[in-house]
């Protein structure tokens, strides 16, 4: 489907207000990088102070700074894993301590590999699913009490490929199932306590470890892949994410945003 037009490269901020999230909290799981940091950086620039947890330090404090240096707002890197409940519960803390409150969480931290279900043992299987669905709910589980107080929101970051059979997914596509049903249930749970929750779905995103994991290629990929001329890039999900955790969105929860250019509806055409 070979098209003449490419979708603009926006950024949030030639569109949404700068300072909309002034005073409020983010805590993110893995926002030491790729598109949980790209996502990071648009709430910072929208005047949010920010939380980034991941398991490795070193990248987490040099994103954390280059992060505060580029928004002029705080960082606070905070090693830990998700899979342990401890890690978060003391990380949520630390950022109440820090910050004072946290009002929106990015539930992120992702693993991902290609390996057909043939080939896929039992621990990297288990991997995948602690990493992403149970991270997930030790996120949630850890931050509810502060987004509740302040009747704050959740995204959660999916993927499109468990919508239909992708393969050498299997473990992803099974944990990203469970993450979209969390996202669910929190949101009609919690809804009468103020609170949403959200699932973003990106497609194929530039530049990220993901897509070099998964092979995938550069913005120059085969013509005709993306309906809107270009492969997606973070500051697409970055853009979606200001919007659903801005009062825009305050009648949007339990949805599942694909930001994906609409590349989905193609497989199986080229
Ligand atoms: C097969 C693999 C494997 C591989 C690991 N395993 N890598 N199996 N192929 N390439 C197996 C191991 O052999 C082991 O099983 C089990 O998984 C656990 O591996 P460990 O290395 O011990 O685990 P850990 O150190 O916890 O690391 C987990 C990890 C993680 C999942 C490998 O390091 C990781 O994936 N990091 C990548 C982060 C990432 O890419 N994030 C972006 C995700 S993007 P055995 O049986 O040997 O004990 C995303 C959406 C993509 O999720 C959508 C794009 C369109």
């Amino acid at each position: 489907m070979p098209t003449a037009f490419v979708a603009p490269r926006t950024t949030s901020t030639s569109i949404f207000k700068d300072d909309i999230f002034k005073g409020k909290v983010l805590f993110c799981t893995g926002g030491g990088s790729g598109i949980c940091r790209g996502m990071t950086e648009a709430m910072m620039r929208h005047g949010a102070n920010a939380t980034i947890v991941g398991r490795k330090i070193d990248r987490l404090t040099q994103a954390a700074k280059e992060l505060s240096e580029a928004t002029g707002q705080k960082c606070l890197p905070i090693q830990g894993d998700v899979r342990q409940p401890r890690a978060l519960q003391e990380a949520a803390a630390k950022t109440v301590e820090a910050f004072g409150r946290i009002d929106f969480v990015i539930c992120g931290a992702a693993g991902n590999f290609l390996v057909p279900i043939s080939g896929l043992s039992e621990n990297a299987f288990r991997t995948v699913i602690e990493i992403d669905t149970l991270g997930t709910y030790n996120t949630i589980k850890a931050t509810l009490p502060h987004v509740r107080a302040n009747k704050g929101a959740y995204i959660h970051v999916s993927a499109m490929l468990h919508y239909k059979g992708t393969p050498y997914q299997a473990h992803v596509s099974a944990a990203k199932a469970g993450v979209d049903a969390l996202s669910a249930v929190v949101a009609v749970e919690e809804g009468p306590h103020g609170v949403r929750s959200n699932v973003i779905a990106p497609g194929a995103i530039a530049n990220t470890e993901g897509m070099d994991r998964l092979g995938g290629k550069g913005p120059d990929a085969p013509e005709g892949l993306y309906p809107l001329g270009r492969m997606g890039e973070i500051s697409d999900v970055a853009n979606a994410t200001v919007f659903l955790f801005s009062d825009a969105a305050s009648y949007i929860t339990g949805q599942v945003l694909p930001v994906d250019g609409a590349s989905e509806h193609l497989r199986g055409l080229v």
